[in-house]
């Protein structure tokens, strides 16, 4: 079992026991690139998590051992002790956001692994913030709620990670609920919980095993087309802060005064918000015909308005309308990672059979399918 194993190299590298903990990877049925909007998304943490061990060393220096890079990291808390090793930086970023919200951190000893598949936009930085938000907080009695703990793992990206995310991913591992989705309101932050019914049909992810580095932080690219129309719009409608505030009209009437691109992706966000209210009434009424749908009109959008799908993943998405599934879309941030696809039960291994098929023949490359259950958010598994 993976926490046997950990706990195994946690003996090895600080010869004792810690308390265990364990943050999940996530989901995203829809309402892509509307975090940083401040519109509703729905997402849900899923069965593949970071686990970690953890104890305070009594001194004022960590030491974090990654079991999967088989790399240890040591680095005191002050911020000009940034540590060498890329992956270490999210720990010591999280240390530092809860100093910076008044906790009283020291060192501690640490051991993480985890199974959320890198690259695949499950989301496994995330789930690496949100344990360590979650585990120091209580280890160190900072206080700091839980909701503030899902804007620590979010400023961890912005200050120490160098990407100005939305706070989906951090709220989804933080806040996950078995068999739930979480509608959450970007803007306020409140949420509430929806039941995953999904009857007849299940999701399936499929992840084409590309990930497209690209130069110039595209993520942060698209976030600032949505900015600058922002600005416009409030030109004359000084209380539209973000784009989840602005309406169809408000969006005509600054067409002229925006560049082509900053318009188009504009109204995709416009519609995607749309379509997270659509999707919701539809999980409502049981209707998952609609609720692929939407997916469908949602991949089209990233595709083709916001730019952030890449030809597999569109290759992936028709293959799973041609083989019956009732939605399919890129899911996360873009440029490579998974498709997520709602498939009728009955038909679900003659689609991940055909899809894999395709995919290979296409692209000499074999994609990975995972099956998706919704699980609890972080969490602590064992007190040593
Ligand atoms: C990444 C970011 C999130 C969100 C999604 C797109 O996963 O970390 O904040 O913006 O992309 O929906």
């Amino acid at each position: 079992m993976i926490t046997e194993k950990l706990h195994a190299a946690f003996v090895q590298q600080f010869g004792a026991s810690g308390a265990q903990y364990t943050s999940p990877g996530r989901i995203n049925l829809i309402g892509e690139h509307v975090d940083y909007n401040g519109g509703y998304v729905l997402p849900g943490a899923i069965d593949k998590a970071i686990f970690l061990e953890i104890r305070p060393n009594g001194t004022n220096k960590s030491r974090v051992f990654s079991q999967d890079y088989n790399e240890r990291a040591e680095f005191g808390l002050n911020e000009t002790d940034k540590p060498q090793q890329p992956w270490a930086h999210y720990v010591f970023g999280v240390a530092r956001e809860l100093i910076k919200r008044g906790g009283k951190i020291e060192g501690f000893d640490a051991v993480f692994t985890g199974n959320v598949p890198l690259g695949a936009g499950l989301s496994s930085s995330a789930a690496l913030e949100s344990v360590f938000a979650f585990a120091l907080n209580e280890l160190f009695a900072c206080g700091v709620e839980k909701k503030q703990l899902a804007v620590v793992g979010q400023m961890t990206e912005h200050h120490y990670a160098g990407v100005k995310c939305g706070i989906m991913d951090q709220f989804a591992s933080v806040f996950g609920k078995k068999n739930h989705l979480i509608r959450l309101n970007c803007d306020t932050l409140e949420y509430e919980y929806v039941p995953c019914e999904l009857g007849n049909y299940r999701l399936v992810l499929v992840d084409s095993c590309v990930k497209h580095t690209l130069v110039d932080s595209p993520y942060d690219r698209r976030r600032e087309s949505c900015e600058r129309v922002v600005k416009a719009i409030a030109q004359r409608h000084p209380q539209v802060k973000v784009l989840a505030h602005a309406t169809w009209d408000m969006l005509k009437e600054v067409q002229s005064t925006v560049s082509e691109v900053d318009y188009r992706r504009a109204t995709f966000v416009v519609g995607e918000i749309k379509r997270v209210e659509k999707v919701c009434a539809a999980l409502k009424n049981g209707d998952l015909e609609e609720v692929g749908k939407n997916m469908y009109a949602t991949h089209q959008g990233l595709s083709k308005d916001y730019e952030v799908s890449c030809e597999e993943v569109d290759f992936l998405s028709e293959c799973a309308q041609k083989y019956g599934a009732a939605g399919a879309r890129i899911m996360g941030g873009g440029f490579g990672g998974c498709t997520i696809n709602l498939v009728k039960s009955e038909s679900y291994d003659n689609f991940v059979e055909k899809i894999a098929k395709d995919y290979t023949a296409k692209f000499g490359l074999a994609p990975k399918v995972y099956d998706v259950k919704i699980e609890d958010g972080a969490r602590v598994i064992a007190d040593k």
